[in-house]
Parts: structure tokens; C-alpha cells; sequence
């Protein structure tokens, strides 16, 4: 059994208390903020036995055994840290870290306190992102060759700590991390080259950005991620063979359907066309059912740390992501390419 500590009163805690409400392997026990009454009226809110007015004494808690840090990016590495140094299990929120350095720092902290620590990227411990990783790899598309992802959604707020350049706010941060992570994950490479442009609005963050990530096998990979469009969200995966069309790539809309178009060329295109006749394609579609990724999350966390179960997403890839992103940030910058790690 797993004993919570919320780390922050964050809006998004809502999905993590509400897996952990389902699930027999775990129970809800405190929750830390900065401020002692607001602790305490979101503690009577959810009805948790504990409420710490500061961080720390929230992490030094007997009664807690893992921590969620859902506190703004800029924070995550120090918390995360913290947290582990006093004997805590952590599952932090994406992205795990700002810079290589911090996730290093990070991953040092679990391998000398010998606990866990997980980026809460939920769609690495659905079912979809790994099966569309073993078709890719089983070979039936073909060399993939081309893929596209989106993330946009409009912020309703004018204040929001995504907006904050210096709590490492910006769409790239806060959804475009979704795309990389998923495509990382189902292509089974990483990209050796990376550009980026961005529109940046007036805070100074970027409010929308377009990334380019290419790949030694010669796959490119395009995606948007925006926080000033209507809402979208789809991936695309196009091999010379076939191609896929995901509805849910990144699985956040709870309840939603996570459906699956296949395309695939048929043995025989017919003579005499340009090869665009519609006939010549095949089509199949499948579903995960609804998504429930916050609870595919947890129950992962759970097996890792009371079995333990391999990471979906261990911190190596954590770090390569990070090292990516912030490859696409010096790119949006410098207006260049960015050249990232071995491709390996
Ligand atoms: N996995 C997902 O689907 C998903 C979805 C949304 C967000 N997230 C991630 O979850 C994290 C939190 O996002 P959110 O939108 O839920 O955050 P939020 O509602 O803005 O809450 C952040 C919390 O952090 C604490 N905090 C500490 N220092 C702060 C500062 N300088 N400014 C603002 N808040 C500060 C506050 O809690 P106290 O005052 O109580 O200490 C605040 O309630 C981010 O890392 C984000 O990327 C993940």
C-alpha cells in the first residue's frame, strides 16, 4: 500500500486523487502547500487525513511513503530532490526537468537514496502507446518515413503559470513534451537533428510552436503544440507500406475514444494511375476504449515501486527528452538547427 503526499494544491491533482481513489494499493494521506490555510481547506475539500503549511514538512511526514509533484516546472528538480533525500518514492510531473543537468541531478538522488522517481508522462503506461510502438517495429508499415502530432488547446486564463518564461512556462513545455515523448516512444529512436520556430506572445513565452525532429534512420517527424488555438489533437505515423491515424496519441481527454485508423496499400495497385486511387488502400480501425491514462499511471507507479516492475519511461529517456526540448528552444532561438545526442 502506498501512502500519497500531494506536493502543491495544483489543479491537476484532481486526476491523481482521483486514480488513487480507485485503486486498492494506494491511499491519499496529505497534501503540502505554501500556505497553511489553503493546505488545510483543500485538505477538508478532499477529505485528507494530513495538511503541512510548507513543503518540507509535508516530506518529512512518517505517514507518507510517495510524493506527486505537481508544483510549476522551474520546481520540479529541487522538490523532486528534496522529496527523495527523505526517503520518499516520486512520481513528478512532465516535464521531469528544465535542463539535462537537473534531470541528472535528479537521477543521482534516486540511484544514492535507492527510491523511485517517475516522470508522470501518462500516455508512456497506456496500452495504445505500446502497441503502436510493436506494429511500427513489427515492420508492417513499412520504413516510416513520415510523422505528424498536434497538441493545441486555447489557455482560458491570463494568468497562469504557463505563461511565466520564468517557471519554465510555454506551449513546447507544457504540450509539446507530449509529442516528443510519444514519438521517442513508438518510433524506438531518437532524433539526431531538431529545429523549431515559434509564435511568442507577450509575456515572452511561446504560445504556439512548430518542431521539426529528424532521425539517422531518415524519418521526419513534424508537430505542433499550441496554447492559443482551438483544441486538436492527433498523430499521424506514415510508413511506404501503410500508415496510421490516431484520434488520442497523448490520451488526456479522460472518457474519450481512443481509435485507430490503419491504412495499408493493397498487393495490387492497378496499372496505369499515379498510384492516387483510392481503391488501392486498405482500411482497418480499432480502439483501446475510453482512455483512463491518470489510472494506467498510477497502477504502473504502483508496480514499480511495490514489485518491481521496469519503468515504461525510465529517467535515460527522461533525459534524452529534456536534452531534445531544449535542443527546439536554442533552435527557436538561434533560428538553426540544433544538432542532439547519438541518435541512439
Ligand atoms: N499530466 C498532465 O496531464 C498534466 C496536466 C496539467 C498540468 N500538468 C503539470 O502539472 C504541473 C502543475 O500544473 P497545474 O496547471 O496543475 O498547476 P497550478 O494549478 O497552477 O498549480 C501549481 C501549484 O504549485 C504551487 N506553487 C508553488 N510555487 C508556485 C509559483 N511560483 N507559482 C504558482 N504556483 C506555485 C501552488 O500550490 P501551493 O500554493 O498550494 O503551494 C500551485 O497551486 C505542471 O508541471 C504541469 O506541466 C500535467
Amino acid at each position: 500500500m502506498l501512502r500519497w503526499g500531494l506536493l502543491s494544491t495544483a489543479r491537476i491533482n484532481d486526476r491523481i486523487i482521483d486514480a488513487v481513489s480507485r485503486s486498492d494499493r494506494s491511499t491519499l494521506m496529505a497534501v503540502g502547500s505554501r500556505d497553511d490555510a489553503r493546505a488545510q481547506e483543500y485538505a477538508q475539500q478532499h477529505a485528507i487525513p494530513l495538511a503541512f503549511g510548507d513543503y518540507q514538512a509535508l516530506l518529512d511526514s512518517d505517514q507518507v511513503d510517495a510524493i506527486y509533484v505537481s508544483l510549476p516546472n522551474h520546481l520540479h528538480a529541487e522538490w523532486s530532490i528534496a522529496a527523495l533525500e527523505a526517503g520518499k518514492h516520486v512520481l513528478c510531473e512532465k516535464p521531469l526537468a528544465l535542463t539535462v543537468a537537473e534531470v541528472d541531478r535528479m537521477t543521482e538522488a534516486a540511484n544514492r537514496t535507492g527510491r523511485v522517481l517517475q516522470e508522470a508522462s501518462a500516455p508512456r503506461f497506456h496500452p495504445q502507446t505500446s502497441e503502436i510502438a510493436s506494429i511500427i517495429a513489427s515492420g508492417r508499415l513499412g520504413r516510416i518515413l513520415l510523422c505528424q502530432g498536434t497538441f493545441e488547446f486555447t489557455l482560458p486564463a491570463t494568468q497562469d503559470i504557463r505563461l511565466d518564461p520564468e517557471i519554465g512556462g510555454g506551449a513546447l513545455w507544457d504540450v509539446g513534451c507530449y509529442p516528443v515523448t510519444f514519438f521517442q516512444a513508438v518510433l524506438g529512436e531518437n532524433p539526431t537533428v531538431v529545429y523549431g520556430r515559434a509564435f511568442v506572445g507577450p509575456t515572452g513565452v511561446d504560445l504556439a510552436f512548430a518542431g521539426t525532429m529528424g532521425y539517422a534512420s531518415g524519418t521526419s517527424v513534424q508537430f505542433t503544440a499550441s496554447m492559443a488555438t482551438p483544441m486538436a489533437r492527433s498523430a499521424r505515423i506514415v510508413g511506404e507500406r501503410g500508415s496510421l491515424e490516431l484520434d488520442q496519441p497523448w490520451l488526456t481527454n479522460i472518457g474519450g475514444m481512443t481509435s485507430v485508423r490503419e491504412w495499408s496499400m493493397r498487393a495490387s495497385t492497378g496499372a496505369g494511375t499515379f498510384g492516387d486511387d483510392p481503391g488501392q488502400l486498405a482500411l482497418t480501425e480499432w480502439d483501446y476504449g475510453p482512455s483512463d491514462v491518470y489510472f494506467d499511471e498510477l497502477r504502473g507507479f504502483e508496480d514499480i515501486v511495490l514489485v518491481g516492475a521496469p519503468s515504461p519511461y525510465p529517467l535515460a529517456e527522461s533525459r534524452i527528452n529534456a536534452e531534445v526540448i531544449t535542443a527546439l528552444y536554442e533552435s527557436m532561438r538561434t533560428g538553426r538547427e540544433v544538432r542532439v545526442g547519438t541518435g541512439s
